[in-house]
């Protein structure tokens, strides 16, 4: 494939070059659990997101290319990680050289890394969606790929659901039938639904005990229900909560987002042996969601939860004031003898009066929990990658350092 554009005359006789770009996490509210095909990252079934603004989660990466790199190299957070032949990050790499459009060139020079993420990394935060994304998109601006279905295909590459971070708004991921047509595609964009928001309690901001990819082959090897799941119940939903988010019906996109993430819970406890990704405190806000609803006689609440015990709540402008207060009234952060509300990071937020807030704690009925969260982000949806001229500052993407 060829990718000739007005800057190849300079891109070719140049000899430092340096690109970076920020890139957003996505949290499916369809989730993607299931491959087909293990090496291509082929799912089982659909799945939809929201991508999230980079404002308060984003992966940064810089990649800079240069004749006197000796070689390939990838720094993550400050550490420099193992780019084996089997790597993800360097198939990537090789997959977007052998499509550039001068392969003389590029592949005589060799590039330098730097990826740096705004919040903690295997946390079941989406870390790899992002970090996956940005790198797609920072490399193949670097050679000159720029198509978004064809970022998409190699971000997916890197780790599945990175190919969703390649479109803001809302995004659909298409199994597809084989590496080509297993791609995303932005259903709405990040302007369509303006009031929507999102709120992450972060229980744990440690690594996971069962890696996502390890999870999902576990599953695929004894789940009984997954197949139902993949080929029965996730195309209606699909559908279903298409139709509610280009109507903008919260009602019936909370119901489906919380019914799917019960769904792909259950399928890891149906998992030989069982998988629990859920803990007491992650059970304890889906109660409050519940009650939240109960109280208003409709949804205004939805809670979602990835591979690990952090929620993340889809919601309305209007709720997240006196969410965010019950949540910091519920779970406080004691000390020996000192109490303090939990951190909000992110968007700001106005504190709801005591009034309210202990009316609905009391329709929650539940006891409060001490030190179960560490954080809370206020955030919203967000657009897609984007390049920016302010590089990672970085000794390791200058020549001469190798
Ligand atoms: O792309 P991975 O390997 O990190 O898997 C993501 C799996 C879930 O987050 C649980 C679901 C999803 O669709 O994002």
């Amino acid at each position: 494939m060829t990718h000739k554009n007005s800057s190849e005359e300079h891109f070719l006789t140049m000899v430092y070059k340096v690109v970076t770009a920020r890139a957003p996490v996505n949290i499916a509210v369809i989730k993607y659990w299931g491959k087909t095909n293990e090496e291509l990252k082929i799912p089982s079934n659909d799945s939809l997101s929201g991508t999230l603004s980079i404002e308060e989660l984003s992966a940064t990466t810089s990649a800079a290319i240069s004749e006197k790199f000796q070689e390939d190299k990838l720094w993550l957070n400050g550490v420099e990680q193992e780019l084996s032949d089997t790597s993800p990050a360097r198939r990537l790499l090789e997959e977007i050289r052998s499509l550039s459009y001068s392969q003389d060139l590029l592949s005589s020079h060799k590039v330098h890394i730097v990826s740096i993420n705004n919040f903690p990394t295997a946390a079941g935060l989406a870390s790899s969606a992002a970090g996956y994304a940005c790198l797609a998109f920072v490399l193949g601006n670097l050679y000159g790929i720029t198509d978004p279905a064809q970022l998409s295909i190699l971000a997916r590459k890197g780790s599945g659901s990175a190919c969703r971070s390649i479109f803001g708004g809302f995004v659909q991921w298409h199994r597809g039938m084989d590496s080509d047509s297993s791609v995303a595609e932005q259903i709405v964009d990040e302007l369509h639904w303006p009031q929507m928001r999102v709120v992450i309690c972060v229980a744990r901001d440690t690594k996971k005990d069962v890696s996502s990819s390890l999870g999902m082959s576990k599953s695929m090897a004894t789940s009984t229900l997954l197949s139902h799941r993949s080929y029965k119940v996730v195309p209606e939903r699909i559908e279903a909560i298409k139709q509610a988010i280009v109507a903008r019906d919260f009602e019936q996109f909370a119901e489906i987002t919380m019914q799917d993430s019960n769904q792909f819970h259950a399928i890891c406890l149906d998992t030989w042996p069982p998988i629990f990704y859920l803990n007491s405190t992650s059970q304890a806000i889906i109660n409050i969601c519940h009650k939240l609803n109960e109280y208003h006689r409709r949804n205004v609440v939805a809670y979602t939860f990835d591979a690990g015990p952090n929620a993340c709540i889809y919601l309305l402008e209007e709720y997240v004031d006196i969410f965010l207060s019950i949540i910091r009234e519920f779970f406080p952060i004691c000390n020996n003898t000192i109490s303090r509300k939990l951190e909000v990071r992110g968007r700001a937020f106005q504190e709801s009066d005591v009034k309210t807030v202990s009316q609905y704690l009391e329709s929650v009925g539940v006891q409060s929990m001490t030190n179960s969260l560490k954080y809370i982000i206020n955030t919203s949806i967000g657009r897609g990658p984007s390049l920016t001229d302010v590089h990672i500052d970085s000794g390791n993407l200058k020549p001469g350092k190798d």
